[in-house]
């Protein structure tokens, strides 16, 4: 049985959170990801990632060991829930007749195909939650939404959803992942609470915004309180793409250059509309309550 939460507790003992998620079996991305933050001098205990480390790129088996070797704080997405339980499919939601689950077949064969055992029983022990604080705020972890491992939160995804979702729990803030869309949103709910909701983005697959790079968020302490900032991970995508070509996944091959999503099946028109346009994320600053 998975822990469903696991509580971190006060995480601003140190000054600086590194969040990422969607690794995609990209291992040239992974590495890349954690070559940051040694540089940065982020240590494992002080790194979330939000899952779906498996997906659609070509090196399941070895982005696993990387990522266990690192001790990270992993939650577990839709890819780790479908792939530790042996379910059949990827577990992503997508319509039956979707391009979203053609493609998904291919990857999601091929990842099941190579993982032992002992990662589907790792993949199993992951938490659904994650929970911290970090200053005076109560912050909360989730895959795709509150309510559901898969569901999709777009930075057009009406606010009166994302606060509906945040205010099911007793968080501030909500960090989701699974959308592969880096973005911070604050919200304002009836009884004029402020909340907000995150999405630190993916590293193993570009933001459908016609680059490669893929995205990361830090959470660091300033004088005030603390600051929400959003950055591009420049990396290796033509040895990933190479890797994934051989494997057969062409169509995510090709993505992982171009910048641009193979199809855009589950993305709202909003999103769909500003489709190969260079993604700007403003960072966010938050005052401490306490002061
Ligand atoms: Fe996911």
């Amino acid at each position: 049985m998975a822990n469903e939460v696991n509580n971190l507790g006060d995480m601003s003992t140190a000054s600086r959170l590194l969040v990422f998620g969607g690794c995609y079996s990209n291992l040239a991305a992974t590495q890349a990801m954690q070559a940051v933050a040694a540089e940065l001098g982020i240590k494992p205990e002080q790194i979330i990632c939000t899952g779906d480390l498996i997906a659609y790129c070509a090196e399941p088996v070895e982005v696993l060991d990387l990522i266990q070797d690192w001790g990270i704080h992993v939650l577990m997405g839709n890819c780790e829930e479908s792939l530790g339980f042996e379910q059949l499919d990827c577990g992503c939601g997508f319509e039956k007749t979707s391009v979203c689950s053609a493609l998904s077949i291919a990857w999601y064969q091929y990842a099941s195909q190579r993982v032992a055992l002992e990662h589907r029983t790792w993949m199993k022990s992951l938490p659904r939650v994650i929970e911290f604080q970090f200053q005076s705020t109560r912050f909360r972890v989730v895959h795709g939404s509150v309510t559901s491992i898969n569901q999709f939160i777009f930075p057009s995804t009406e606010a009166e959803m994302k606060l509906a979702q945040i205010n099911q729990t007793d968080a501030d803030v909500a960090i989701g992942g699974h959308s592969g869309i880096p973005f911070g949103q604050s919200l304002v709910d009836e009884s004029l609470k402020s909340k907000i909701w995150l999405n630190s983005g993916v590293i193993g697959m570009p933001a459908n915004d016609g680059t490669a790079d893929g995205w990361y968020m830090l959470v660091e302490s300033d004088s005030s309180g603390y600051r929400l900032n959003w950055h591009r991970l420049p990396y290796d995508a033509k040895a990933s793409q190479k890797t994934t070509r051989i494997a057969g996944m062409v169509e995510y091959a090709e993505a992982l250059t171009t910048g641009l999503w193979p199809n855009m099946d589950i993305l709202p028109i909003k999103e769909q509309g500003e489709q190969g346009q260079r993604l700007e994320v403003g960072a966010m600053t938050i005052a401490n309550s306490n002061q």
